[in-house]
């Protein structure tokens, strides 16, 4: 299976890289305050991703000596990297005063605002660390995070998590998948180089060690899936503004058709609704702002009133947190989508870039 290299690259994995088809994300609260304990875990972890990513355990499985502790926990020890990556964030809380880097902040990064229709659950949000595991095996991903959770003992505590299953994004080269409301998710994805150059990778002009780094925002979506299940075909996909199966946009007959925002039906209606999500979404409708979108379905199994708690584990990427913010302002007051949605969890974190070899994650941040 494939394995992806952790160091010397230009920038981490699980960004660019063709998406995987499982995920768990974890956020994780630092319960210390001097930078050397941030510096060493941020290490230790790094150390530890470029094992995993080898398809390497983290030392004995099974020590000689009796009375030894497993470094590793096992549970990957016969199965392949399965194109494993673990990309680390730094959340806000690491720029406060409590580490020393306020002037290391680069300028556009803050904590979200409140947006418009957010029902962020405080335990499902913020967050001082992420880590993204995606892998084509769930427990290559899930043997990671619980391994990297087990390392950050006595420095960081695990806030919230996301398993995520299946793909709901794509990447170059990819086949679209499908979230869980049935329709197909990625079609007008970031996919071209020039345009990760221009909306998603940092460029390290105001904090060199962001250079080639970007944002991740990470929004656990709530879907009303019941409501969605009884809705009617047509109201399905006016909310989005594409058809079911094709996953065309309602101007037009195929997947990848431009969509014609202005194009009126023969009722003298829009084809593709304004209040729809596409058409708010839309570069085209926004001056030109994209963001790579990366999400996972998820589910929970079924809430205490025995309805299904289902959703989007929604993670993008780009240079700038604002791009977020904007979307979702106008997607939270007006989307049609959001009869059936919540937002219950949310974190933004700076992604640094990939580390040299035998350096670690974000270490030009302490120089
Ligand atoms: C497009 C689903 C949340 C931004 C799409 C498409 C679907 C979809 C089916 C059309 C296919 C495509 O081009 O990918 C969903 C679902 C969501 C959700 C089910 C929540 C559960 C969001 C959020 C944002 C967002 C929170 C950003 C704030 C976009 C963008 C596009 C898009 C930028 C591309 C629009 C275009 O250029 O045509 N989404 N989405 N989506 N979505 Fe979402």
């Amino acid at each position: 299976t494939t394995a992806y290299p952790f160091y010397g690259q230009a920038h981490q994995g699980g960004i660019e890289t063709p998406q995987q088809r499982h995920a768990i994300f974890a956020a994780y609260d630092l319960t210390v305050s001097d930078p050397r304990s941030l510096q060493v875990l941020l290490a230790r972890w790094s150390a530890a991703i470029a094992q995993f990513q080898r398809g390497r355990s983290l030392g004995a499985v099974e020590p000689t000596r009796d009375s030894a502790v497993p470094t590793d926990t096992g549970e990957a020890a016969d199965l392949e990297p399965a194109g494993l990556t673990v990309t680390i964030g730094l959340g806000p809380g690491v720029f406060d005063d409590r580490f020393g880097l306020a002037d290391r902040k680069p300028a556009k990064f803050a904590k979200l605002p409140a947006l418009p229709s957010d029902q962020l659950d405080p335990r499902l949000t913020g967050g001082d660390l992420s880590l993204q595991a995606c892998a084509e095996d769930p427990q290559v991903a899930y043997h990671a995070i619980r391994n990297l959770s087990r390392m950050a003992q006595g420095t960081a505590t695990v806030r919230w998590t996301v398993m995520g299953f299946g793909r709901a994004s794509a990447g170059k080269g990819q086949t679209t998948p499908r979230n869980l409301m049935g329709f197909k998710d990625g079609t007008r994805n970031i996919k071209e180089d020039a345009d990760f150059d221009a909306f998603v990778w940092h460029d390290g002009a105001d904090q060199a060690w962001m250079k080639g780094g970007t944002y991740q925002v990470a929004r656990k979506i709530q879907m009303h899936i019941e409501n969605w299940d009884s809705d009617f075909i047509a109201d399905q996909q006016s909310v989005f503004g594409r058809s079911k199966q094709e996953g065309a946009p309602l101007s037009g007959t195929h997947e990848f058709d431009v969509p014609d925002f202005a194009k009126k039906g023969s009722d003298g209606e829009l084809a593709i609704p304004a209040t729809s999500h596409v058409a708010l979404a839309a570069h085209e409708n926004n001056g030109g702002l994209r963001i790579l979108r990366r999400s996972y379905n998820f589910t929970d199994g079924m809430n205490e009133n025995g309805q299904i708690n289902a959703g989007l584990l929604f993670v993008a990427y780009m240079n700038d947190p604002a791009a977020f913010v904007t979307l979702q302002t106008k997607l939270g007051r007006v989307d049609q989508l959001n009869e059936y949605i919540a937002h219950v969890g949310s974190g933004v974190f700076a992604v640094p870039p990939a580390p040299a070899s035998g350096s670690y994650v974000g270490e030009a941040l302490f120089r």
